[in-house]
């Protein structure tokens, strides 16, 4: 009786969404996480939830081989890592690697970037994206100038000359991160300006390829709970020290 006291005087005096991210990790299951973040679906009318793993994607035998499944970003650690940022969102342009249902471009385009894109391999994730971000559109929730999932593989992305900021959730094996963080360095080696990296997930050697870019690194997310699997932590690398 008293913890339900406690969580409602808490529902009441800070709201639902904080009162949850009080709570320990270890008290919530994974299923009750996955179940909190299709709410966000279920609120707005868009489908960005579910696993989906390689060999169901519609994409070549060559590609499963490199590509991660499709998982979203969980909404609550999205919004703290774009908050983190601490940047003039509209001198910036948002890139996600390996965008899926795009629901890192949905929140994205709620700032002021200059451009939102999200780049994904599977024709079938960017369908259900672009349906989603016309729902958005709809909703009147977009506050960027532009917002597009762009059917590609991610090695072959060109990047925009204008600051950036790289979002990665895991998105695909070591192989294709190198290739696509070496054009990343070239690129900013030809024209130098602000990029910031994010990385969200729990993959140490994903971050040792960011890391090759020698850009400086700091944790942006680390002990939100609810925010994800537990392991799964936020960095971002900059290209100038902030
Ligand atoms: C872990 S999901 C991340 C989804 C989204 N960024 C988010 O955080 O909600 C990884 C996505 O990368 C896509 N992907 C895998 N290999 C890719 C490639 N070479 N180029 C573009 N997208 C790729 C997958 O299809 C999948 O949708």
């Amino acid at each position: 009786m008293k913890i339900i006291t406690k969580f409602t005087t808490s529902v009441r005096e800070v709201g639902f969404g904080n009162t949850l991210a009080k709570i320990p990790n270890r008290l919530v299951s994974r299923s009750m996480r996955l179940n909190i973040d299709r709410q966000f679906d279920r609120k707005y009318g868009v489908d960005t939830s579910g696993i989906i793993y390689p060999s169901r994607l519609d994409i070549s035998d060559t590609q499963k081989k490199t590509a991660k499944e499709y998982e979203p970003t969980p909404v609550i650690a999205v919004q703290h890592i774009l908050k983190s940022l601490l940047i003039d969102h509209s001198q910036y342009t948002f890139v996600d690697f390996g965008s899926g249902k795009g629901r890192v471009l949905l929140l994205a385009s709620e700032y002021p970037y200059s451009n939102v894109i999200g780049v994904e391999l599977s024709p079938a994730l960017h369908h259900t994206a672009e349906i989603n971000i016309k729902i958005w559109q709809r909703l009147g929730r977009i506050k960027c100038r532009t917002v597009q999932s762009i059917r590609m593989d991610a090695t072959e992305f060109k990047l925009p000359q204008e600051p950036l900021v790289l979002f990665f959730f895991t998105p695909f094996e070591v192989p294709i991160a190198n290739r696509v963080v070496r054009n990343i360095s070239a690129d900013f080696e030809k024209n130098p300006r602000p990029i910031r990296i994010v990385y969200y997930g729990g993959r140490p050697e994903f971050l040792n390829v960011l890391a090759q870019t020698k850009f400086s690194r700091k944790e942006i997310y680390s002990h939100r709970p609810l925010a994800a699997i537990r392991h799964y932590r936020g960095y971002v690398f900059s290209s100038e020290t902030a």
